[in-house]
């Protein structure tokens, strides 16, 4: 009894998770986002735009959007893995509040300016304090059967534990950063460098390794591929590492190469770019799931070769920021569309997802609109096709589109009773 009350707490928990983050993801973060791209593409430069509003579509996506989904799925993961029956409700929901306040106070303070100068370090110290009491929940988590513990950690959990140290450590410098800002800064938005530098850090540091770790652990039964390379994807996260390093110490060329190689070594650690060694699971999503996590990872090295290409060749922001959509909305979007429909309607009590369709057709018109973008970007902002300014704004709603067909899909899986409460 005590069991199913716990998975019922664990399963409205991560619901409520989800909930905000999808929040987060439309309004504060792809609405933004959009407004942001027809403002550029009217104006026709990058710097017309400021840049606080810039960083508060960012840190919405990020942290709001694809942070919320991580925290709810780490804390019903523990549930999973529990042994006693003390799942931390307390900590976990007061985690909830607290992430969900902060994150707001920070979109707030961003956008509108409004006593920014205490909004902004108040909602870095309730982001740090968030997510110290998952941290603590994890560090006292203890496996279900210790008798069955495996005698050494798998690479996918190695990942994912260091992903989550390094969640911490983003949390905690973009409280210090804020709590600067605050002091010393004359607007609600950080120095660009120091701004990217902490992009790099959550896209890098945290969401890719993350999306890595659970690739190596979910893909050869949701996808039928081959069993992941344990120690390749290791040394790939390791020059994930180096790159960071190297981007805060601003030798980027090297950081360039160091990514790319880092790429591809996943890529093949996670044979994902081999035929598959058994049938993928497909009951209740699109038959085409495999498909579109391959094309992730095309994206992912898209990403890549841009950023390289743009050490160099880069005079306007078009190919910076091409790289960066590719890795955000192409990898990361195109990855949380594919992997969330598969696993959120069981981590929210045992749903089935609404419609299949509906995540095909999500996931097509993100990769589309992604395409869009990712090509004509560096076109119009590096003045190589003035044209490219008229259609890009066309890539932003299309991505819109399937935004909301992504947030379509799991609210109505949300609001339908769970599988066995069908008749
Ligand atoms: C879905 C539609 C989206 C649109 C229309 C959009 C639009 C934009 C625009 C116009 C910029 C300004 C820089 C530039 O011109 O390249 C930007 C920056 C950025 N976007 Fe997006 N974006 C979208 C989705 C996402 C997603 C899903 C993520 C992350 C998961 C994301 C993360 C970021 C980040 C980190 C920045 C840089 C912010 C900074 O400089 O601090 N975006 N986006």
């Amino acid at each position: 009894m005590a069991r199913v009350s716990m998975e019922r707490h664990s399963q409205r928990l991560v619901t409520a998770f989800i909930a905000s983050g999808m929040l987060f993801m439309l309004l504060p973060g792809t609405f933004l986002g959009v407004w942001n791209l027809i403002g550029i593409s009217q104006q026709r430069t990058l710097n017309s735009l400021s840049a606080a509003w810039l960083q508060a579509h960012g840190q919405a996506q990020i942290y709001g959007w694809v942070g919320s989904f991580i925290l709810g799925i780490g804390f019903y993961s523990l549930t999973k893995m529990q042994s006693t029956l003390s799942f931390p409700v307390c900590a976990a929901w007061t985690s909830w509040t607290l992430w969900t306040l902060g994150i707001a106070m920070r979109w707030t303070g961003g956008v509108t300016g409004w006593q920014w100068r205490i909004l902004l370090p108040l909602s870095g110290v309730l982001q740090l304090i968030a997510c110290l009491l998952f941290y603590r929940s994890v560090r006292r988590h203890r496996p279900a059967d210790p008798a069955h513990h495996p005698p050494r950690r798998e690479a996918w959990m190695v990942i994912v534990i260091a992903a989550t140290i390094a969640f911490l450590v983003a949390v905690t410098v973009n409280f210090f950063a804020m709590t600067h800002l605050a002091l010393y800064g004359t607007s609600p938005a950080l120095p660009h460098v120091f701004d990217q530098q902490l992009v790099v850090l959550a896209v890098w540091g945290v969401l890719v390794p993350t999306i890595w770790g659970f690739n190596a652990r979910w893909l050869p039964v949701f996808a039928g591929f081959k069993k992941p390379d344990g120690i390749r994807l290791l040394v790939a996260y390791g020059l994930i590492v180096a790159s960071v390093v190297a981007v805060f110490l601003q030798w980027l060329p090297i950081a360039a190469v160091l990514f790319l190689l880092a790429a591809l070594l996943a890529i093949d650690a996670l044979h994902v770019w081999q035929p598959a060694v058994q049938p993928a699971k497909l009951l209740h999503v699109h038959k085409t799931f495999p498909f579109f996590i391959r094309v992730a990872y095309v994206w992912l090295v898209v990403s890549c070769a841009l950023d390289a290409l743009a050490v160099r060749n880069d005079h306007a922001g078009g190919i910076w920021g091409a790289s960066r959509h590719a890795l955000t909305v192409g990898f990361i979007a195109g990855m949380v569309f594919a992997i969330g429909q598969r696993v959120l309607p069981a981590f929210c009590g045992m749903r089935i997802l609404w419609s299949t369709r509906l995540m095909f057709w999500s996931l097509l018109l993100l990769h589309v609109g992604c395409a869009l973008r990712v090509t004509l970007e560096p076109l119009a902002y590096e003045s190589y096709w003035m044209f490219a300014w008229k259609l890009l704004p066309y890539s932003a709603f299309v991505e819109l589109t399937a935004v909301v067909l992504f947030a379509i899909n799991i609210i109505g899986t949300l609001l339908h009773p769970p599988a066995h409460l069908r008749p």
